[in-house]
């Protein structure tokens, strides 16, 4: 079955608490909303955020990276718990940002999945390819890579077997941040590959129901388009979704 349609905003960062809490009074998202709604703000902002917008499940909220052991003497880190205790539900894992300017690989990918899934939150897997890899024809098997580097783990592909909770999300690194944005017609072959990989390796239903996202310069003109997509399952928002009228119109655009 197709899975439920997923617009995030991924802050990266950006807006401090007091911004949050402004953001969170402005945001207005349209009535009966179908999508999953979803917020990475910085992880400081994160109760500020969660207070202002009330318990109602309408947003969802997730951190942008965790580390993957549990407490310890790994100064600047957070862990699963803490960030499940301050309200998040999803955790952004192998974001662009993460892999290209901290130089986190996939076996770092691999641990965060497993701990992210382990605390019991829902990972969201960042996979992409450069322009250079693009240019070489190597986008399929950049992606797979990144994918199989997280399903290779046992327990992952358990987890995500018996408890079905895992997002994908396709951001090339060439379209993020650049104004530069797939085609639909680039966002589905891509999602097409994924979605290929995720029902061979976890069955037809649960790899079915993996939502794949796509992120890279997504704003309210053209969301609509890459959200009929085929086999797109919703996006993954950076710059456009700062601004609160802004991500409701993309939020609008999910149905
Ligand atoms: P932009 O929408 O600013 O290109 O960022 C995309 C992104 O990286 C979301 O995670």
């Amino acid at each position: 079955m197709a899975p439920r349609t997923m617009v995030a905003g991924n802050w990266k960062m950006n807006l401090g608490p007091a911004e949050a809490a402004d953001f969170a009074r402005d945001l207005t998202l349209p009535p009966s909303i179908r999508s999953e709604v979803a917020l990475f703000p910085p992880a400081l902002s994160l109760a500020a955020l969660r207070e202002e917008l009330g318990e109602g499940p309408e947003v969802a909220l997730g951190v942008q990276n965790v580390h993957w052991e549990t407490s310890g003497a790994y100064t600047g880190e957070l862990s699963v718990a803490m960030a499940a205790e301050a309200g998040a539900t999803f955790v952004l894992v192998g974001h662009s940002e993460r892999r290209h300017i901290f130089g986190e690989d996939d076996d770092d990918a691999s641990r965060k999945v497993e701990a992210v899934l382990r605390g019991g939150l829902t990972p969201v897997l960042c996979v992409g390819e450069t322009l250079e890899e693009r240019k070489r024809g190597e986008l399929s098997g950049v992606i797979l890579r990144q994918l199989e580097a997280v399903l290779a783990s046992g327990e992952v592909e358990d987890r995500i077997t018996t408890e079905a909770r895992l997002v994908v999300a396709y951001e090339p690194v060439w379209a993020i941040g650049t104004g530069e944005t797939a085609t639909p017609a680039d966002a589905s072959e891509a999602h097409r590959i994924l979605r290929e990989r995720l029902v061979s390796r976890l069955g037809d239903t649960v790899g079915q129901g993996v939502p794949i996202l796509y992120g890279g310069s997504v704003k309210p003109d053209n969301a609509g388009d890459l959200l009929s997509a085929p086999d797109v399952n919703g996006v993954l928002v950076g710059g456009a979704s700062l601004d609160p009228t802004s991500f409701a119109r993309i939020v609008a655009q999910g149905g």
